[in-house]
């Protein structure tokens, strides 16, 4: 059944849990670092007949339920007037970070067909690969992500330059998220009318933050771009990591789908998230590498807490790994679709 992930979203009943992984196109596949060796990742993501390849690969190899658009979260950064690159063995650079009240003022808020064109030529020409074999999924970086690659640099552990503006310049700091909103807010429309099924908001590190922090400097502006983006009637996946104690905040924000990662059982946090909402996750991405009797009792464990409760979309609870074994990966969403085909439908 091609849409089972799009019903499990809407948290109607599914023949077996459908199941994608975050990152399932990438280095850990061997036709990813066919390309890689040609190509950079900005090459790949820029040219459209490149990044489709890209996001058929997993499509093909392995039985997942949606396709993930291949480009990234930082891509809207350049045509803001942030440009950066990936820099081999240290993640992305960017080469002025944002730092000061004028410098938020420099950054633009863009058409998204004029700036990121590209990407959403890459989904229209998926569109048309694509049908009949799954839905495609479209995404796009949240502004607290976003914003502390800008100020950051790069990757950071602490996040210590972003909590220190977001401390000392306020009235900046919400300039900042606000431009960022309307980027985000934009370019997610205007993926969704190039012909993204569903779209996923990044806010990956947004665990950094305590509760009264999240309230205070961050969910107003998710809140704007998900009620927004919601309006469309696509479903909208609401992920971060390290947010177990973010989960009702998270929800209270927006998303039809909230990401959960492995840190809590799946039955506990969509209890606090309320059954009125769909949940994705939540393997442990590093549970990949264990043997695979181990492998299959853990999913095993996610599909029993579950039990069969409409509106899990089986994932990891955060990208897959560049050293990850494909089989594994393989095996694991063959597990999910037969496993589920197994159990007893659930009470209502
Ligand atoms: O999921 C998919 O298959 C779709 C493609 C996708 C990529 N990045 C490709 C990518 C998606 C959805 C992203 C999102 C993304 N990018 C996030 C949020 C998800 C998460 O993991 O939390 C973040 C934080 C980024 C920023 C980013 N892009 C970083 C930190 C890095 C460097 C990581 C590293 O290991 O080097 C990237 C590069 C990147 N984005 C790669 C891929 C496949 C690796 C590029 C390469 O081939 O060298």
């Amino acid at each position: 059944m091609h849409d089972r992930f799009l019903r499990a979203c809407r948290r109607e009943p599914v023949d077996v849990t459908p199941v994608w992984f975050m990152r399932q196109a990438g280095r850990y596949m061997p036709e990813y670092r066919a390309l890689r060796a040609r190509y950079s990742m900005l090459e790949l993501c820029r040219t459209p007949e490149l990044a489709v390849q890209v996001t058929l690969q997993p499509v093909r190899s392995i039985a997942v339920d949606a396709a993930i658009l291949f480009a990234d979260i930082l891509l809207p950064l350049e045509p803001m007037g942030a440009p950066f690159d990936f820099a081999k063995g240290e993640g992305p650079v960017i080469f002025e970070p944002v730092r000061s009240v004028e410098a938020v003022e420099r950054l633009r808020v863009f058409e998204p067909e004029e700036g990121l064109g590209y990407v959403l030529e890459t989904l229209r020409l998926l569109r048309g690969e694509l049908e009949g074999r799954c839905p495609l999924i479209g995404f796009a970086g949240a502004p607290f992500t976003l914003a502390s690659y800008l100020i950051e640099g790069g990757k950071s552990s602490h996040f210590e330059k972003t909590k220190l503006f977001m401390y000392s310049e306020p009235a900046a700091w919400h300039a900042l998220l606000e431009k960022l909103s309307e980027v985000t807010r934009r370019y997610l429309r205007a993926q969704i009318t190039a012909g993204a099924q569903a779209v996923q908001l990044f806010d990956s590190w947004v665990g950094q933050l305590s509760v009264d922090d999240y309230r205070t400097y961050v969910q107003p502006h998710v809140k704007g771009v998900l009620e927004d983006v919601e309006r469309t009637g696509v479903p909208v996946i609401h992920f971060g990591t390290g947010t177990a104690t973010l989960l009702e905040s998270m929800r209270d924000a927006g998303g039809t789908v909230i990401g959960v990662d492995w840190r809590e059982p799946l039955s506990a946090a969509w209890k606090r998230i309320g059954h009125d909402r769909a949940v994705q996750g939540n393997f442990d991405p590093c549970a990949l590498f264990a043997p695979w009797p181990t492998v299959e009792s853990r999913a095993k464990a996610i599909l029993d807490d579950v039990a069969g409760r409409p509106g899990h979309v089986f994932n990891l609870g955060h990208g897959i790994l560049p050293t990850t074994p494909v089989d594994t990966v393989k095996r694991l969403a063959d597990f999910v679709h037969s496993y589920a085909g197994q159990r007893e439908p659930s009470e209502p």
